[in-house]
């Protein structure tokens, strides 16, 4: 068919060329949005561990907490969808998130902390989410691609368990991550962990800014008669010698799951030690209450390790903030 001035005459778009369309522009505008992340967001760290339930979650909260009281602005990104507890650990787990022109805005959480998780997308949280592997990469690149994080000194990524699709993912969508963090516990295990995980940040292409070990020892504090001898039955069955000082207070620290695996996996490894965090029963109530451990005792000997790991941190990231390799 032609028009009046002889030019053929375009038949109207059909309702799935429109969807088609329309789905184009989202990807197109999602991807420009990734390439912006790497203007507006300084750091980006992800926050691996070999196995699952060695601290990730809490780790990863407490360095974003940590780095969030030093009034840096920070962003935490909860990529486990299947099992998201982020928003539990910080009470924020009946925010809303705000949508407005097809982009998200992440929940604030202490210090101004923003926060994005599955879990604020979940209608029943006891209900387990199943998602099938391109689903879940299309969850995944929405979650880079449509959130709102505006400018940022560091974004911390936590992960499920294992080196499996997310990291993967994450890795290739978004731009410009600066490394990944450990995470391992003290026993000889670690290092067997700790090498999987490297080996994995290795095949990715992305610089291993260290290993961080949770759950390192847990000090028992007391009173006694001051300048005076005490001793404390240690977990395998040797005592532990201390003296009291001139206030009759005294501390030992057990070895609850042995210790300085983390540290003797990094020196094997040839990897920097980013710090040792203590056991402490505190966090355990701090992730059911919601109130962080850091929140909760913001001077006491977990926040000040949590510090000392950040300052760790922020040492390699400075070094390691040339350009990075990535995979294309
Ligand atoms: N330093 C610590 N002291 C005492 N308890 C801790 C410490 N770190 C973590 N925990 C506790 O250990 C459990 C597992 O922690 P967390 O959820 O952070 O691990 P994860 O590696 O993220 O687990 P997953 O692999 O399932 O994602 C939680 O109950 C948490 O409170
Ligand atoms: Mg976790």
């Amino acid at each position: 068919m032609a028009d009046s001035q002889g030019t053929p005459e375009e038949a109207p778009a059909s309702p799935e060329q429109k969807a088609q369309m329309e789905q184009a522009y989202a990807q197109m505008r999602r991807k420009m949005r990734m390439t912006q992340l790497d203007e507006e967001i300084k750091h980006k760290v992800m926050v691996l561990s070999g196995k699952g339930g060695v601290g990730k979650s809490t780790v990863s909260v407490g360095l974003a907490l940590s780095l969030a009281r030093q009034g840096k602005k920070v962003g935490l990104m909860d990529i486990d969808i299947t099992g998201p507890n982020v928003p539990k650990m910080l009470g924020i787990e009946d925010a809303e998130l705000h949508v407005e022109d097809g982009q998200i805005f992440p929940a604030i959480g202490p210090h101004g902390l923003k926060v994005i998780s599955m879990a604020f997308l979940i209608e029943d949280p006891d209900k387990p989410v199943i998602w099938r592997g391109p689903i879940k990469l299309g969850a995944i690149q929405q979650f880079i691609g449509d959130v709102a994080w505006g400018e940022l000194d560091a974004l911390i990524i936590d992960f499920p368990p294992g080196t499996s699709d997310e990291p993967l993912t994450v890795s290739q969508s978004l731009p410009g991550i600066d490394g990944v963090v450990i995470v391992t516990t003290p026993q000889d295990v670690a290092l067997l962990d700790s090498r999987k995980s490297i080996n994995f940040a290795k095949t990715i292409s992305l610089p291993c800014l260290g290993v961080v070990e949770n759950m390192s020892g847990y000090t028992l504090h007391g009173k006694a008669e001051p300048n005076s001898q005490i001793s404390v039955m240690g977990p395998t069955g040797t005592a532990i010698e201390s003296t009291t000082d001139e206030n009759g207070d005294w501390s030992v620290t057990l070895d609850v799951f042995k210790s300085g695996g983390g540290e003797a996996a990094a020196v094997e490894l040839e990897v920097p030690f980013l710090g040792a965090l203590p056991f402490d029963p505190g966090i355990v109530r701090g992730g059911d209450d919601g109130v962080h451990r850091i929140i909760a005792e913001p001077d006491g000997a977990t926040a000040a390790a949590f510090d000392a790991v950040v300052d760790n941190v922020l040492v390699e990231l400075e070094e390691s903030s040339g350009p990075t390799v990535r995979i294309s």
